[in-house]
């Protein structure tokens, strides 16, 4: 085990990956966790993190020195550095310059830190004060045009070493390696740590959690509530129970396709309860066209629907979210201020649902690492690597009013665009593809006749954070096949229109 000591840095998590990465299990603590629980963890090494303080500024999150007494190894990292110097003898000051970005940095390579690294290459740097004076028993080990001190190691065999710059950040170049360097050879650690073990630590520690309690989730049949529905399911059984409330606004057969695998005769053991609300929303929606209204309302409805199908269930003990890791730091949380996020999805969480606490099984873990979860509990592929689908669903892919005809016109152009996707083998190379409904109305000619139909919209885009996006480049002949087919198969749409625009200027999303 290693233990992460978070002080508030934006990259804290990225450090857990990067050792889970080596295949070590490691842990993230507050600063604030008493040095007794840390020791009784028994931890193989500790990082310290990055954070937002100056460290010799009054109230700044500090720890006690006896932390570097253990005997453990401990690296400390930006912000964790500079404490470590601060609390052993050296001096941090605040630089004429903050340094941010990429920086060359030179290493002595005779440090296990370092081993087998190249003397030179690019680190990321990103802080205001730097370390002026080294402690006592300490020697510098990196340094920069700007930076005498880019790293450290204690002199005196008490494996204390520090890096000024972000080795978790990937624009280190060499990062990882310092990483596995300090996990598997100055901590020793055995790097034999997979996903399955995880898998089964999360279900004891949620067996333990839970006791004979009961359990609520609210199932959306995305990747993420799934495998958070499927982790407690192994963890309690039937104490879960799984509310998927059918909105009227998924993709085709989407309701029945989760129903499938969470029902009464899917595989797993638990209470599975099928809202059918689609009349309900779409009654809310009428004669509504303004894109944020629409969402709110959404939101809003999935709230009342939930919180009645709880009452009908009554006392629960705890409520199961899929909150992952980007969506806490999205919601501007760190892992230190652990506030549950007001799930952007369904537009927060409910109020009047009796319940006493939350539990987020997956809010350590980036999206590939909850696949890998998914994977190794079993659940069908096709859910696992499902591409996003926004909480308001098609409502928001439709422009302008939605109505029960406008949402089976979009369905079943999104269906043919799916497959067709999946026929060309595109389907995991694209980051996120639909189709959506313009308001728009056009004259065309069908069998000699006039027509006067909707237009399609057909949208790809890649991206890697989903912030900013460009439109694929989807061969021409798959495109011509979509609308060849949306036009012949789908009443009501005369016209097919490809979204080239990026994001920015444009959003992923219609509305
Ligand atoms: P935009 O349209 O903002 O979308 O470029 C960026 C990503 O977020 C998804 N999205 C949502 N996801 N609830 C969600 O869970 C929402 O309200 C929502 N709106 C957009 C969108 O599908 C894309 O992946």
């Amino acid at each position: 085990l290693m233990i992460v000591i978070d002080f508030g840095g934006q990259y804290n998590q990225l450090v857990a990956r990067r050792v889970r990465e080596c295949q070590v299990y490691c842990e993230i603590y507050s600063y604030k966790t008493p040095l007794e629980k840390i020791k009784a963890m028994n931890p193989k090494g500790i990082i310290l993190t990055g954070g937002p303080d100056s460290c010799y500024a009054p109230g700044a999150a500090t720890y006690t020195t006896e932390l570097f007494k253990l005997g453990i190894p401990v690296l400390g990292l930006c912000y964790g550095a500079q404490l470590m110097q601060h609390l052993l003898g050296g001096e941090v000051k605040r630089a004429d310059f903050r340094e941010y970005g990429k920086t060359e940095v030179e290493f002595d390579t005779a440090s296990p830190l370092f081993k087998g690294l190249k003397e030179k290459s690019i680190v990321w740097m990103s802080h205001f004060d730097y370390i002026s004076k080294i402690g006592p028993n300490f020697k510098s080990i990196a340094h920069s045009d700007n930076c005498p001190v880019a790293a450290f190691e204690s002199t005196d065999g008490s494996n204390l070493y520090g890096l000024q710059f972000h080795p978790e950040v990937l624009h280190t170049e060499q990062g990882t390696d310092m990483i596995r360097n300090f996990v598997l050879n100055v901590c020793q650690c055995a790097g034999d740590w997979i996903m399955a073990d995880f898998v089964q630590e999360q279900i004891k520690a949620i067996r333990e959690e839970v006791g004979d309690g009961k359990v609520l989730c609210a199932l959306s049949g995305g990747v993420d509530s799934s495998v958070a529905a499927v982790l407690l399911s192994k963890a309690v059984g039937k104490q879960l129970t799984c509310v998927f409330v059918d909105h009227g606004l998924l993709r085709k057969n989407e309701g029945d396709e989760v129903e499938a695998v969470f029902g009464e005769n899917g595989p797993y053991d638990l209470n599975f309860i099928r809202v059918n609300a689609q009349e309900r929303y779409y009654a809310k929606l009428k004669g509504v066209t303004e894109p944020e209204q629409k969402r709110k309302i959404i939101g809003e409805e999935f709230i009342r629907v939930f919180e009645e199908e709880a009452k009908k269930i009554g006392k629960v003990d705890y409520l199961v979210q899929g909150t992952i890791y980007p969506d806490v730091v999205e919601s501007g949380l760190g892992g230190e201020s652990a506030v549950i996020k007001s799930h952007h999805n369904v537009g927060g969480l409910p109020d009047h649902v009796d319940f006493k606490e939350i539990i987020e099984p997956l809010r350590n873990l980036f999206k590939d690492e909850v696949r890998k979860v998914g994977l190794e509990l079993g659940i069908p592929e096709y859910l696992v690597f499902r591409q996003p689908f926004p909480g308001p669903g098609l409502g928001i892919r439709i422009i302008g009013e939605v109505t029960a005809d406008k949402v089976r016109i979009v369905q079943d152009a999104d269906a043919i665009y799916r497959e067709e996707i999946a026929n060309a083998g595109l389907d995991r190379s694209i980051g996120q593809y639909f189709a959506a409904l313009t308001n728009m109305r056009s004259v065309g000619v069908m069998g000699d006749e006039r027509t006067y139909d909707y237009a399609i919209a057909l949208r790809a885009v890649n991206t890697i954070d989903f912030m900013t996006a460009e439109a694929a480049e989807i061969p021409y002949e798959v495109l011509t096949k979509v609308m060849s087919r949306i036009i012949n198969e789908v009443r009501g749409v005369n016209r097919v229109m490809y979204d080239i625009t990026s994001k920015p200027p444009g959003t992923i999303e219609f509305e």
